[in-house]
């Protein structure tokens, strides 16, 4: 298997709070410990430096908790990056700051018409752009990523609220195959995916409730956290390369390694 080097666009957690409740995961009455969460983190960027990825970082924003998790701060495919606009308000202001860093980083800049949390429920598989709806990205959203991007756009719906982004229910391990919580999908979604990925690895209650789904694969190393430990042995078996993470702290708010990871595809060189 294949190791592609990938270029990410992460933010360091230094205004990581949970003060706001937007998914069941988030208690803010519960303590968070902001350092851990920089610690977590930091052995997050470490482990994709030490694949050979580079880590670009954005400037963390007082007052944005959420920032964290890049994944939600745009869709970025062939060199374009389609902006964000999320259903809460709490997190509205971070749509700017993502937009502004794609900006000046020489992407070629989409808005978005309707609700839309970036590759938090927009996942490229293949030639396949897997959209998700249901509790966040709005569904006639995903007519407007198809024009941006020029992929054929799969809606998937998702049903439990634990699940909201559709990151957080399935992954791509690489162009052929996917791990996913059939559970988090309406049936006519599970139909769609066996149809797209009859070879796909299903993962269970116990690991999707760990986030293990909220993992980065470059086609043969997968990220994911640590106490996914079922899902691991699986893809251990399929060929692929396993590298546990502890983002304990951030799960807290409803976050794993992927939430914390924006993929930016430079053009089809470096899809
Ligand atoms: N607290 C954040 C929210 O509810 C977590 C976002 C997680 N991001 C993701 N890509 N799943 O919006």
């Amino acid at each position: 298997m294949d190791a592609t080097r990938q270029r990410f666009l992460m933010c360091r957690p230094t205004y990581f709070a949970v003060d706001y409740a937007i998914n069941p995961w988030m208690d803010p009455t519960a303590p968070v410990d902001v350092d851990l969460a920089i610690r977590q983190w930091e052995r997050l960027r470490q482990v994709y430096l030490d694949l050979g990825h580079t880590v670009e970082e954005i400037a963390p924003v007082p007052g944005l908790p959420d920032m964290v998790f890049a994944a939600n701060g745009g869709t970025v495919i062939d060199g374009r990056a389609m902006a964000v606009q999320f259903r809460d308000p709490q997190r509205a202001d971070e749509a700017p700051a993502y937009r502004a860093w794609f900006e000046a980083a020489g992407f070629e800049m989409y808005d978005p018409k309707h609700v839309n949390e970036g590759e938090g429920d927009v996942l490229l598989a293949g030639d396949h752009l897997l959209a998700g709806t249901g509790f966040r990205t709005a569904h006639a959203s995903h007519a407007q990523l198809q024009e941006v991007f020029g992929y054929p756009v799969i809606t998937m719906q998702l049903v439990d609220p634990r699940f909201y982004h559709l990151d957080t229910a399935l992954t791509v391990l690489d162009e052929r195959t996917v791990a996913y919580l059939p559970e988090a999908f309406s049936p006519g979604s599970q139909a769609v995916l066996r149809r797209l990925f009859p070879d796909a690895v299903h993962a269970t209650m116990a690991d999707a409730e760990v986030l293990g789904l909220n993992a980065v694969s470059d086609g043969r190393h997968v990220v994911l956290p640590e106490q996914a430990t079922g899902l691991a042995a699986k893809l251990r078996d399929r060929g692929y390369e396993t590298i546990g993470v502890d983002l304990s702290e951030l799960r807290r708010a409803g976050g794993g390694p992927k939430c914390c990871t924006l993929r930016l595809r430079q053009g089809k060189a470096n899809r």
